[in-house]
């Protein structure tokens, strides 16, 4: 069993078994099994994975306390081979340690792409896509089709990266069309859910020279493929800027990252860099805002009378508009309390991912009284979290009430850290902004255009509400469903 040094007070967690430890435990849902744990254990549990220090946390005071109250020294992130192999060698800021490479590249985000500016400079280019999601939606209505919603929010969000990243709406090496499109968003989802995996000989060194599953094989083929579409990106630019084209509109991310800087300024990017950001967008800002997209509209799906909800208020607040009445615009959306509630409800129950990206500890610390050994795999448990029964009452009931204050607005980040949908401190989402802009504007256009149900010959109670497991967490099913306009017709000409 598990050779422990008791003098070191580690918290408290399932025995293990020599070389693998807890690895063989995890199962196909591992933030469910460490959430029972938690329940097990108590809200800081200590496990390990092969020879990896893990410990996983699911209460606001415990994730306080790694994210905020010592949030350097649990800032950094665990090397691993689909790091490696799929992200430029962790070169990229989601998934770099924390040292002055991460410093420089995510200021580079935060300073020069993500900024309040250039997310105004966009805003046109978000309410065109989600005037033609809106469009796609109301011919489907029309045809009576039953929907592939994960179609077309994926396509959503999608361009809403691809537009401010490279100035236009698909990924593509030539002729740039739907199916190259979409190939590219299964490639980024593959990949994402790739690197959720626990590959086991990242925890146990014994096993390095074999490959279970042959992932190593697959994190090599996706890496390379992924690195085609980015060199051609970059490729194109410099040959566009070579020419001196001018492009309409603000400048796009890979242009500005081309520019920021010569040879010799620290700002100065070399082209893996430029490439590895590139992928921090597309990664960051498709499958997380498109999921949760997802996830809200079969919650209303499920809860006809939730609907009806954010419906009403979305008819009061454009009602009460002195221009564009009968359209729903980013300036809109501080009126929408319900809507934000309801949204905010989602990233309760359904997280964008069962964890957090991975932490890692960079030196010994004490948590809660326990000794946290350097080194440490920290796995925050945001899915635990959302079901904690200490924090919330009814915890499968999908009810955006429980977010409503008379005396406050609702914030989709929670001072108390009992919802954390874009992390905190020092790894936290640098693209928050953005994804609130993305899934508020598009979901409330889509209630206010539509009421929604399940496919015909199906009932509310089929619906499946359960994840498939990858660094971020969609239904296990695709959600299927059928609209119907609500609106006068003339609303979506308009659009
Ligand atoms: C609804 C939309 C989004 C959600 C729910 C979301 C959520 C998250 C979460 C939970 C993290 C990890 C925090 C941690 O490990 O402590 C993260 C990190 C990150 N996100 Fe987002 N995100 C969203 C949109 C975006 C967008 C639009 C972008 C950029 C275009 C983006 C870029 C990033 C990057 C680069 C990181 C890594 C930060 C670091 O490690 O320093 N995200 N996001």
């Amino acid at each position: 069993m598990l050779g422990r040094k008791e003098n070191r007070n580690l918290p408290p967690g399932p025995p293990g078994w020599p070389i693998i430890g807890n690895l063989m435990q995890l199962g196909p849902l591992p933030h469910r099994t460490m959430a029972g744990w938690c329940q097990k254990y108590g809200p800081l549990v200590y496990c390990r994975l092969g020879s990896t220090p893990t410990i996983t946390a699911s209460s606001p005071q415990m994730i306080r306390e790694l994210l905020w109250t010592q949030d350097e020294t649990f800032a950094s992130r665990p090397r691993t081979t689909a790091g490696k192999l799929m992200a430029y060698h962790d070169q990229n800021v989601g998934l770099a340690p924390y040292d002055a490479h991460w410093k420089l590249m995510r200021r580079i985000c935060v300073e020069h792409l993500l900024t309040t500016r250039r997310m105004e400079g966009f805003q046109k280019s978000r309410a065109e896509e989600a005037r033609d999601l809106v469009q796609i939606m109301f011919k489907e209505a029309k045809a009576e089709n039953t929907i592939n919603m994960r179609e077309h929010l994926g396509g959503y969000t999608m361009n809403v990266v691809t537009r401010m990243l490279i100035g236009k709406r698909y990924f593509g090496t030539e002729s740039m069309g739907e199916k190259e499109a979409t190939d590219f968003r299964e490639l980024i989802h593959a990949a994402i859910v790739l690197h959720g995996v626990f590959y086991i000989p990242d925890h146990v060194p014994l096993l390095k020279w074999i490959d279970p599953n042959g992932y190593r094989r697959l994190f090599k083929k996706m890496g390379t493929r992924m690195d085609d579409y980015y060199s051609y990106i970059v490729e194109e630019h410099r040959k566009r800027q070579r020419n001196g084209e001018v492009v309409d509109g603000p400048k796009d991310f890979v242009d500005v990252l081309l520019g920021l800087a010569g040879e010799n300024s620290e700002l100065h990017l070399n082209d893996v860099e430029i490439k590895a950001l590139i992928q921090d967008m597309v990664v960051g800002g498709t499958d997380t805002a498109s999921f949760t997209m997802e996830w809200f509209m079969l919650e209303m799906i499920r809860n006809p009378k939730v609907m009806r909800k954010v419906q009403a208020e979305l008819d009061s607040v454009l009602q009460k508009k002195a221009t564009n009445k009968h359209l729903l615009e980013e300036s809109d959306l501080a009126s929408l309390d319900y809507l934000r509630a309801a949204v905010k409800e989602t990233f309760r129950i359904h997280p964008v991912g069962g964890f957090l990206i991975p932490h890692e500890s960079i030196r010994d610390t004490k948590v809660a009284g326990y000794h946290v050994p350097k080194g440490s795999l920290i796995l925050i448990n945001t899915h635990g979290l959302g079901r904690n029964a200490a924090v919330w009452d009814n915890v499968d009931e999908f009810r955006p009430e429980r977010f409503l204050r008379p005396e406050d607005k609702v914030h989709l980040r929670d001072s108390e850290y009992r919802v954390i949908p874009f992390g905190s401190g020092k790894r936290a989402c640098p693209g928050a902004q953005l994804g609130q802009s993305m899934l508020l504007l598009g979901l409330g256009r889509l209630l206010h255009g539509f009421d929604w149900f399940p496919p015909p010959g199906t009932s509310r109670e089929d619906i499946d509400v359960m994840e498939a497991y990858g660094l971020t967490t969609p239904p296990r099913t695709p959600l299927r469903a059928v609209a119907k306009a609500r609106l006068d017709q003339s609303f979506y000409s308009f659009h």
